[in-house]
């Protein structure tokens, strides 16, 4: 532990969201803060024990509890910690999501695993501040090869901490292989986006592999490095990827090339590319970035939404199916409707949902955190009259 423990005060009425397992406080939450920066003890009104988590009044969350029980945060809280993380990922194969912030019990800090290889990133400054009490514990219960950061996030900038990207321990190879059932992909890790690749749409990778057949015709919108598109042209069917990002479509075309695939490459923004494209496609996948990070963002995200979808529904085959994602915590599943439902009245199309997705479970949904449910997948099929 780093320092004497400082004890936090909550206000009255706000010691509910601790005692029901909610980890932030906000500094209008705080009645009486603590002098200094550290590791704190929070307590109600009375006194009585709330939580422990690390108090940083720069940060935009001042107050993270990272326990809901009396104890120190040491290595052995945090091996325990990793060891749960672990153990709950058994049989998931060799690339998930390790570590998945607050929800894991582990607030500010993401680490996916990709064999022996961990990707991590330190989102808030309490995470950085005990990382070296933390990263320790991760190697002794994980024991990879080696360790990258790419604490290169937006997240990071708005709590004021510099950029970290690179090698923190071991050996870690420039281009990493990443395998998913099958395919793999050769991810330079200095210039990927995130940690490097989108785990949490696996599922909804295999689900789609299940579904499309031979000889059908696929779009894979805002593909990265086409982990759905090279799964329709392995199963027989036509892919077209769509992304802005280069490299992304680089590695596409490598990942393709070894496997003996084919995949046709658009490089550009997505609208203006659906725009000039002529159908009929019997899958349309529009998996688009993180669109909305607040709520007021939210009215002219869904507009765009919208101008995206129905240039998907025009493209779509009849009984076709779009898949449409939303990775914002703020666009919510009710958002999705609503966006697929105005842009197929512009059309006059008729819509069922044939099914609705949530996160894998490498990438765990407390009940007590709403923002830990963030990927949210409509699978819409196209009814015909
Ligand atoms: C959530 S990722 C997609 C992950 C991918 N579906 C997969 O399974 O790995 C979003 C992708 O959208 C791309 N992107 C972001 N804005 C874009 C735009 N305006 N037009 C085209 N692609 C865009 C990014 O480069 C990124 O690869």
């Amino acid at each position: 532990m780093l320092g004497p423990v400082l004890r936090l005060v909550v206000k009255a009425g706000k010691e509910r969201k601790l005692r029901n397992f909610y980890p932030n406080l906000y500094r209008d939450e705080i009645a009486a803060p603590p002098e200094g920066v550290g590791v704190a003890e929070a307590v109600d009104v009375e006194g009585r024990f709330l939580a422990v988590g690390y108090y940083d009044p720069r940060s935009r969350v001042p107050f993270r509890a990272f326990r809901f029980d009396p104890g120190p945060l040491n290595r052995a809280f945090f091996q325990g910690r990793f060891a749960r993380a672990l153990r709950r990922r058994q049989g998931l194969g060799e690339s998930y999501r390790l570590v998945h912030g607050e929800a894991d019990g582990l607030p500010g800090l993401v680490v996916d695993r990709f064999g022996e290889v961990l990707v991590l990133q330190v989102r808030s400054r309490g995470m950085e501040a005990l990382r070296e009490v933390w990263l320790p514990a991760l190697l002794e219960v994980v024991a990879p090869k080696g360790v990258y950061e790419r604490s290169d996030v937006e997240a990071r900038r708005q709590e004021g901490l510099p950029e970290r990207v690179g090698v923190v321990y071991g050996e870690v190879p420039e281009v990493l292989e990443v395998e998913e059932d099958g395919l793999r992909f050769p991810i330079p890790l200095a210039l990927a986006q995130k940690t490097g690749y989108y785990l949490d749409q696996r599922e909804n990778r295999r689900l789609f592999e299940a579904m499309v057949r031979p000889g059908e015709r696929v779009l894979d919108v805002y593909s990265y490095v086409g982990g759905f598109a090279l799964r329709a042209a392995r199963k027989g069917a036509y892919a077209l990827a769509v992304d802005k990002d280069l490299e992304a479509l680089g590695v596409l075309d490598q990942a393709a090339l070894r496997l003996g695939l084919r995949v046709d490459i658009r490089h550009g923004e997505a609208l203006p590319t659906l725009r000039g494209l002529e159908g009929p496609f019997h899958h349309v996948l529009l998996d688009p970035p993180t669109l909305v990070k607040r709520p007021e963002e939210l009215p002219a995200m869904k507009r765009h939404l919208v101008d995206l979808v129905r240039e998907a529904l025009r493209l779509l085959a009849e009984e076709g199916f779009l898949w449409l994602s939303s990775c914002s915590y703020h666009l919510r599943l009710e958002d999705l409707l609503e966006v697929a439902r105005r842009a197929a009245a512009d059309l006059g199309r008729r819509l069922r949902v044939h099914r609705v997705t949530y996160q894998p479970e490498d990438h765990p949904w407390s009940l007590h955190i709403p923002e830990s449910l963030y990927l949210k997948t409509l699978v819409l099929q196209d009814d015909p009259l």
